[in-house]
C-alpha cells in the first residue's frame, strides 16, 4: 500500500469509477470495469494509492448506482486503505467525465479538487505537483508515437506554449497524450456548467481543460514512467503484465 506523503494537503480527491466499461464487454456486463483485476488486485486501488501517495486521503468515489454498493463493500470508509472514503451516485452513468466530476462539488466544500480516472494506472509520484499548486488548473502528459486515443495539446511555434487540447484528433498534432489525473481550483464547478455536451453527447474533461487555457490559468507537466488507462482488453492486459514485471 502506498505511503501517504508525510504533508497533509488541504485538497480533496474525486475518483471517477463510472460508465458502462462498453470496451471491456463481457467483463462488464456484471461487474463495474474498476474493479476488475490489475495483476493482483481490483482496478480502482491504482488510482486510490496515487492520490493517497500525493497526500490526498479525504477522497469521493463517484460511480452508477448499479455497483456503487460494490465499491462501498469493497472500500467501505476507507480506513483500511488509510483514506477516507465517501460515495456519490451519478444521475447519468454516460454524461462524461465532467458530468462525472459535477457531483463532488458539495464535497469540494471549496477546496481545489485532485481528480483521477478510476482506470488510470500511474507509476508518477504527484506529490509535489499537489503540495505546489494554488490555482487554475494543471494537467500531465505522457509522450507517446500516436496518442489519437487520447486528448492531444497542440503547442505554438515555441514548442512550449499550449494553444488547445483536442479530444481523439484523427491525426494528432503532438505527439504527447492527456492523462486521466488533473488539479483543479473550485471553480472547475462552475466552468463544468457552462459546458455542451459533444460529438459523443458527454460533457468532455478536455472542454473544461480548454476553458481555463482560455483564461490563461492552465498549465501542464510531463509525466514519467508507467501510465496507461485499463479500458480495452490490450490496455487492461499490457499493464497487468507490467504491473507484474516490475513489481508496482
Ligand atoms: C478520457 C479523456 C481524454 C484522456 C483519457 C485518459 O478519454 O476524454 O482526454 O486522454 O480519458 O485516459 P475516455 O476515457 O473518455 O475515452
Amino acid at each position: 500500500m502506498a505511503k501517504t506523503s508525510d504533508k497533509k494537503v488541504a485538497m480533496k480527491g474525486v475518483i471517477l469509477a463510472g460508465g458502462f466499461g462498453t470496451r471491456l464487454r463481457p467483463l462488464t456486463l456484471i461487474t463495474n470495469k474498476h474493479l476488475l483485476p490489475v495483476y493482483n488486485k481490483p482496478m480502482i486501488l491504482y488510482p486510490l494509492e496515487t492520490l493517497k501517495k500525493a497526500g490526498i486521503t479525504d477522497i469521493m468515489v463517484v460511480t452508477g448506482r448499479e455497483h456503487a454498493g460494490h465499491f462501498m463493500q469493497f472500500l467501505g470508509s476507507g480506513h483500511e486503505y488509510g483514506v477516507k472514503c465517501s460515495y456519490a451516485i451519478q444521475n447519468t452513468n454516460n454524461g462524461g467525465i465532467a458530468d462525472a466530476l459535477s457531483h463532488a462539488e458539495d464535497f469540494s466544500q471549496g477546496l481545489p479538487v485532485a481528480v483521477i480516472l478510476g482506470d488510470n494506472i500511474f507509476e508518477q509520484d504527484f506529490s509535489k505537483d499537489i503540495a505546489s499548486f494554488t490555482e487554475g488548473a494543471k494537467v500531465f502528459f505522457k509522450r507517446m508515437e500516436n496518442p489519437h486515443r487520447f486528448g492531444v495539446p497542440v503547442f505554438d511555434k515555441s514548442g512550449k506554449k499550449i494553444v488547445r487540447i483536442e479530444e481523439k484528433p484523427k491525426k494528432p498534432k503532438s505527439k504527447f497524450a492527456q492523462t486521466g489525473f488533473y488539479v483543479y481550483d473550485n471553480e472547475i464547478f462552475t466552468i463544468i456548467k457552462t459546458l455542451k455536451p459533444s460529438g459523443r453527447g458527454e460533457l468532455e474533461i478536455t472542454d473544461a481543460n480548454n476553458a481555463y487555457l482560455d483564461k490563461g490559468k492552465l498549465s501542464h507537466g510531463i509525466i514519467k514512467g508507467l501510465w496507461s488507462d485499463a479500458g480495452t482488453f490490450d490496455s487492461l492486459h499490457k499493464v497487468s503484465i507490467e504491473i507484474a514485471k516490475r513489481g508496482l
